[in-house]
């Protein structure tokens, strides 16, 4: 479904992903795992079409979407939610929503049917639909990006480490609601600093570290043969 190919990507002199290549299997839930810096953000970044590869290739469903734009890689059936977690403060829920609905906003009957959808993933957002989403909660707003990117109706979801920063409680939700992501068919690719619960959702994961890509496996394998701590504490 999605695979990169001998990828890097530099800011100017700075070698930040280093020819690093991956594959996501349709349906799948593939961890990216590293400490700060190790490039994952760049990565993710790179694929949705913000920042442009420095060689390598990128195939989306078996099309070249290396050089393709951020709405470009949108239509082609990618959604990223950012590390940033940006929402519309001054627009209410229901506003920031549609937004992520632009490439479809001729399709009315589709997005409103599609908004049900995202309301019964998320009771609290379809709860405060007219609240300005500058005021929600952190949790709250996280929900809101990642729902904001459902809308865009992706076939492959980017998640760039959804539970920063967040209440343990509220971790668990996210982690759960990417389970029931997963369960609908989606596939995803994870970047977390939470190694664990990110193992625990996963069919595989990478591993990065400056740039590279330096493990890889299943879940379980990931955690018997990988010096997790040495890759997060950078020894
Ligand atoms: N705009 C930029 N200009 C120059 N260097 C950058 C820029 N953005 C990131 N870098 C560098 O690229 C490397 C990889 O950064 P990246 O944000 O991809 O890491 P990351 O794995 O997402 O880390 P974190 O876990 O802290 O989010 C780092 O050394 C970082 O300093
Ligand atoms: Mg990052």
């Amino acid at each position: 479904m999605l695979e990169a190919r001998n990828l890097s990507v530099n800011y100017g002199m700075i070698r930040a992903v280093r020819e690093i290549s991956f594959t996501l299997a349709k349906g799948e839930l593939v961890s990216l795992l590293g400490a700060n810096g190790a490039g994952k953000s760049t990565t993710l970044k790179c694929i949705a079409g913000a920042l442009k590869a420095g060689g390598g290739s990128i195939m989306l469903d078996c099309r070249d979407i290396t050089s393709a734009s951020p709405e470009q890689v949108v239509r082609a059936g990618l959604a990223t939610v950012p590390e940033t977690r940006d929402v519309f403060p001054d627009l209410t829920v229901s506003e920031n929503l549609m937004l992520g609905a632009y490439i479809h906003r001729r399709d009315r009957a589709g997005n409103r049917e599609n908004l049900q959808r995202v309301h019964h993933l998320f009771p609290r957002l379809a709860e405060r639909e007219a609240q300005a989403a500058g005021t929600l909660s952190g949790g709250e707003q996280q929900m809101l990006v990642i729902a904001r990117a459902l809308m865009s109706r992706p076939a492959v979801l980017l998640l760039d480490e959804p539970s920063l920063g967040l209440a343990p409680a509220i971790v668990d939700r996210i982690f759960e609601m990417i389970e029931t992501l997963k369960r609908t068919g989606l596939t995803i690719l994870l970047v977390e600093q939470n190694v664990n619960q990110a193992l625990a959702v996963a069919d595989r994961a990478y591993v990065m570290r400056l740039g590279r890509i330096v493990a890889s496996g299943t879940a379980d394998e990931i955690r018997a043969t990988t010096d997790l701590t040495k890759h997060y504490l950078g020894g």
